[in-house]
């Protein structure tokens, strides 16, 4: 994307223009538990792509929104823009998108339906923990879409668990075998480099004194050649011939068909902290990772070189300072060039709208931006029109297949104290799960509407303020027993023989489609077993969505 701080001057034919710009784009997501270092990883790679001169700020950003629970505020240098939803920068003439994936108190659906913005993630491991449950959840997402997945093992300086068993939590626990690039060296117990496979260079880890703030070069010695012995005692050397060997033998070879398909994972190790393995994994990931390429519609794929511009919603955040009631819609562009002003079909609707204002990743500070490539991420500016999911096109007709809803994790049975109020509780409920802040559920048969679910407790105050603020009601929140929903799927579905066991609800969705919802994972599998004919699902069917998305 280039702002209008910077515009572009370019006379190339439109059509190979767009060709190379999408050519040169990678869009992803970093997945990860909170904890794993995913704010220094991000840091690490704008301060290595030159979005940032100096470590720290991201972190010092982050801690100022939630002191005043605002959007971060957009800072710019170099005409980069660095959001809460997206960072971009340049590196090596490739267009960097990363999209963030908020967690912490902020993990909510939000941070799922980022994933279908996504071409490909990052995920990223602590080297003592393992896989963690956040994590696992977020892989799980992108398995649903078989996006490619790299692996950044972290935390290498700090005593970690075996690499061997690492990588095999990954294949055995998730399912998705790894082909390290990079292998941890040890002297003893302590980390003292890494072996690139390839090059079969070892990089020196040195521990850097000032926490990484700016960009390093570890020093290198090849494999094999008597410098070696300068930077690995014999010890050292002796286990990582072993390792290679191992390696050699035993691991998966690194096969990019598999890594495009998500079926094999490359797997980097470093410490983000201390910038150290950050510049070969981003230069590494940049070569393997694919540019945009195909977004599935209704009417079949559409390839993101199409002349035509299209895309979809996956966001719409409103702002909570007070005084901007505005919300923005985040558009990831699947296909051609976005320019502003331009005229673009809202196919739900059957209407055109034009896209004035495309700012904007952010609050305060808003920044408009001239053109967009497919791969790129746009703010629009939302008068209450669009919904998560919505497509926007100014070629033909079309409609992506819309991001489902994924299972919530918490949920609350919601009312009004004042019976005359009743009314506006639903309206402000169904405005907001239209932006997907919550979900709305009912027990099955009664159209009552009074079950919320969400996937972080913090949807849940902001919920309430939100009601109360915006639609002037007094919501009484009471926490239901469930920590889990499945769709029901199948033909022969019957409420009345429908085997769902215990401490379960049967519900609708807001769509009217039949879910329950669980208080254990155990009552799911027992479901499964009494009811062979259906299925039940973690997220929703998407046809059934996408058809209730155009209704
Ligand atoms: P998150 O966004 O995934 O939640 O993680 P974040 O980057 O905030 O990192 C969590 C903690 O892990 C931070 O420590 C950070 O400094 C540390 N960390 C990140 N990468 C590495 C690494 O490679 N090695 C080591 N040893 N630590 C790492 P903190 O004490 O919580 O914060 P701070 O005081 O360092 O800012």
């Amino acid at each position: 994307m280039t702002t209008s701080v910077e515009p572009s001057v370019d006379n190339t034919p439109p059509a190979k223009r767009l060709s190379k710009e999408v050519g040169r784009r990678r869009t992803f997501a970093i997945i990860s538990h909170p904890d794993a270092g995913k704010t220094t990883l991000t840091e690490k790679l704008l301060l290595y792509g030159g979005a940032i001169h100096l470590a720290g700020s991201v972190k010092a950003r982050r801690a100022a929104r939630h002191a005043t629970s605002d959007w971060m505020e957009m800072e710019k240098q170099r005409g980069i823009s660095v959001t809460s939803s997206v960072m971009q920068f340049e590196y090596d003439d490739r267009c960097v998108n990363i999209l963030d994936t908020p967690g912490h108190q902020d993990f909510s659906e939000d941070t799922y339906r980022t994933l279908a913005a996504a071409d490909s993630a990052v995920m990223l491991i602590d080297a003592a923990k393992g896989v963690e449950p956040q994590t696992e959840k977020l892989f799980r997402v992108c398995k649903l879409r078989n996006l490619p997945i790299f692996t950044f093992v972290n935390k290498m300086d700090r005593q970690g668990r075996d690499p061997l068993d690492l990588m095999e939590e990954l294949e055995n626990h998730l399912g998705m075998p790894a082909c390290p690039i990079n292998w941890p060296v040890f002297d003893g117990p302590t980390f003292v480099g890494v072996f690139d496979r390839a090059s079969e260079d070892v990089h020196v880890f040195e521990a850097d004194k000032q926490h990484g703030a700016t960009a390093i070069t570890a020093r290198t010695a090849k494999w094999g050649t008597p410098e070696i012995d300068a930077i690995l005692s014999p010890r050292a050397q002796e286990r990582l011939a072993h390792d290679i060997e191992l390696l050699d033998i035993a691991g998966d070879a690194l096969d990019l068909d598999r890594v495009l398909a998500g079926e094999l994972s490359p797997m980097f190790f470093g410490s983000a902290l201390n910038n150290f393995g950050v510049q070969p994994f981003l230069e590494s990931f940049l070569e393997m990772a694919p540019a945009p390429s195909r977004y599935a519609t209704e009417e079949g794929d559409v390839s993101a070189t199409d002349a035509s511009f299209s895309g979809f919603i996956f966001k719409i955040q409103a702002n909570m300072d007070a005084s901007h009631r505005d919300r923005i819609a985040f558009l990831r562009v699947c296909s051609g060039r976005f320019v502003k002003g331009m005229d673009a079909r809202l196919p739900r609707l059957g209407k055109s709208i034009r896209l004035k204002n495309p700012s904007a990743f952010m609050a305060r500070e808003r920044s408009t931006i001239d053109e967009a490539f497919a791969g790129d991420i746009i703010g629009l500016y939302d008068p209450g029109v669009f919904r998560i999911g919505d497509t926007l096109t100014d070629g033909a007709d079309i409609r992506f297949k819309g991001i489902p809803h994924f299972s919530p994790e918490l949920f609350r049975h919601i009312r009004v104290g004042d019976p005359l109020k009743r009314k506006q509780l639903l309206k402000g409920l169904s405005q907001l799960a239209e932006e997907g802040a919550i979900q709305i559920f009912s027990d099955y048969g009664t159209d009552a509407s009074d079950i919320v679910g969400a996937v972080g407790t913090l949807q849940f105050d902001v919920l309430k303020s939100r009601l109360e603020i915006e639609y002037r009601v007094d919501a009484i929140l009471t926490p239901l027993p469930y920590v889990l929903c499945r769709w029901v799927v199948g033909e022969s579905f019957d409420p009345r023989t429908f085997n769902r066991g215990q401490g379960s609800l049967l519900a609708r969705d807001r769509d009217g489609h039949p879910v329950v919802l669980f208080s254990n994972e155990w009552g799911v599998r027992w479901s499964t077993e009494k009811n062979p004919k259906l299925e039940l699902l973690p997220v929703s069917p998407l046809a059934e969505h996408a058809g209730n998305l155009s209704g």
